[in-house]
């Protein structure tokens, strides 16, 4: 009697595991295309929270790295990490947990309310190790130190080591700063000019010579042959710097350029095709969305040719990018030319309801351009690669 009932309350444990299994999972939402603006729900039904993303890659699988906000116009500053997701088809992400974690210690540059923003992950072939660069502005400081954080890994979900956090090339020059462009603005900040003449002349470049240049809004790009470079907005978002990274991804080389000194551009991203290394950008207002710019070039450390707005829509639809902010551009695995552009619609009132716009990268006239979907899947490249 006694096994019977053994086997009878098992059975009906069996059962009950079963349904409640059963409609757990019906309860989840499979994604099959890309909704843009949408609550994004991970495979636990959470919106996935990964602003300011960046994609890496490993094998077949995507991992999306990106800024852990919480609800409340606080969640702009980091009191949890970086958080990753990952993902085999691009639709339905996992979270893998806190990939870098803030630090309890008042004494850690990485304290709970310190701002990290966009994060970015490259993997290191040499020395075996995942390596994350991000933006970092110290707690209780606003934006103002305006640094460039470093943290590595054995895996690619982390736990991530913080290393540092640094201002950029003190007392070096960049390669494209010439003898005359320095007397210039040795000359020019001797007047008084006002925020954005001096930008463009290297005005800040020469304030922060010494202290090292500042880094706000940044990412990562890795090419072909391995090298990588740090691209960030520098001189009070003045002017772009791309640096080369040292072989380890651990630092930065001392090879590098000052981009569109003046242009006031944020939010880079960069992507290669057919030997072209692309950039998207935004400019400078905020939370706020702007009209989105692109630009092109032969070499990353080379001259950089600007192509204008990359939205085709409406006049409105130009002047927002849709009503959002570049974060990164991806390559889609197993297709030809097929790229993803990433962009962060902010809600910074609150957050960690920010949403995500992803779109297909087109080419027009040569040029990288980008419409609306507010629906669209990776068929989309499949009727591409046909025409
Ligand atoms: C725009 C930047 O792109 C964001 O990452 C963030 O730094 C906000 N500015 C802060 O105002």
């Amino acid at each position: 009697m006694k096994s019977f009932n053994m086997g009878l309350n098992k059975s009906v444990l069996l059962l009950f595991t079963l349904l409640f299994s059963v409609s757990f999972i019906s309860a989840q939402k499979t994604y099959t295309s890309f909704k843009l603006g949408d609550i994004w729900e991970d495979t636990e039904g959470v919106h996935i929270n990964a602003h300011g993303g960046g994609m890496t890659i490993v094998g077949d699988t995507y991992y999306w790295f990106g800024e852990h906000k919480v609800a409340g116009g606080h969640g702009n500053q980091a009191w949890v990490g970086v958080g990753v997701y990952s993902s085999k088809d691009l639709y339905n992400w996992k979270n893998e947990g806190v990939a870098l974690a803030v630090k309890k210690d008042p004494a850690s540059l990485l304290i709970a309310g310190s701002v990290i923003e966009r994060p970015k992950v490259i993997y290191n072939k040499k020395t075996n190790k995942y390596v994350m660069w991000f933006h970092h502005e110290l707690k209780g400081q606003g934006y103002d130190a305006a640094l460039t954080g470093v943290a590595v890994s054995n895996h690619v979900t982390g736990p991530y080591e913080y290393l540092n956090s640094f201002r950029i090339h003190a007392n070096v020059w960049p390669q494209n700063f010439t003898e005359s462009q320095k007397e210039h603005a040795r000359k020019m900040s001797k007047e008084k000019l006002k925020w954005g003449e001096g930008s463009g002349h290297g005005v800040y470049f020469l304030r922060d010579f010494e202290v090292g240049q500042m880094s706000r809004d940044m990412t990562l790009f890795k090419d072909d042959d391995n090298t990588a470079y740090h691209i960030t907005a520098s001189e009070e978002n003045g002017t772009l710097i791309i640096s080369k990274l040292a072989d380890d991804y651990l630092s930065l080389s001392n090879e590098y350029i000052r981009v569109f000194p003046g242009g006031n551009n944020e939010a880079p991203a960069i992507f290669k095709q057919k030997g072209k290394y692309y950039m998207i950008t935004s400019g400078l207002t905020g939370w706020d969305p702007n009209p989105a710019r692109s630009a092109v070039a032969n070499e990353m450390l080379g001259t950089w040719e600007s192509l204008g707005n990359p939205v085709r829509g409406t006049e409105a639809e130009k002047k927002t990018t849709f009503r959002s902010q570049s974060t990164y551009v991806f390559p889609v695995i197993g297709k030809k030319n097929a790229f993803v552009f990433m962009a962060d619609r902010w809600n910074p009132s609150n957050a960690i309801d920010g949403r995500y716009l992803w779109l297909p990268i087109e080419f027009e006239n040569n040029k990288p351009i980008i419409k609306w979907f507010p629906e669209w899947d990776l068929n989309f490249f499949k009727l591409k690669t046909k025409n």
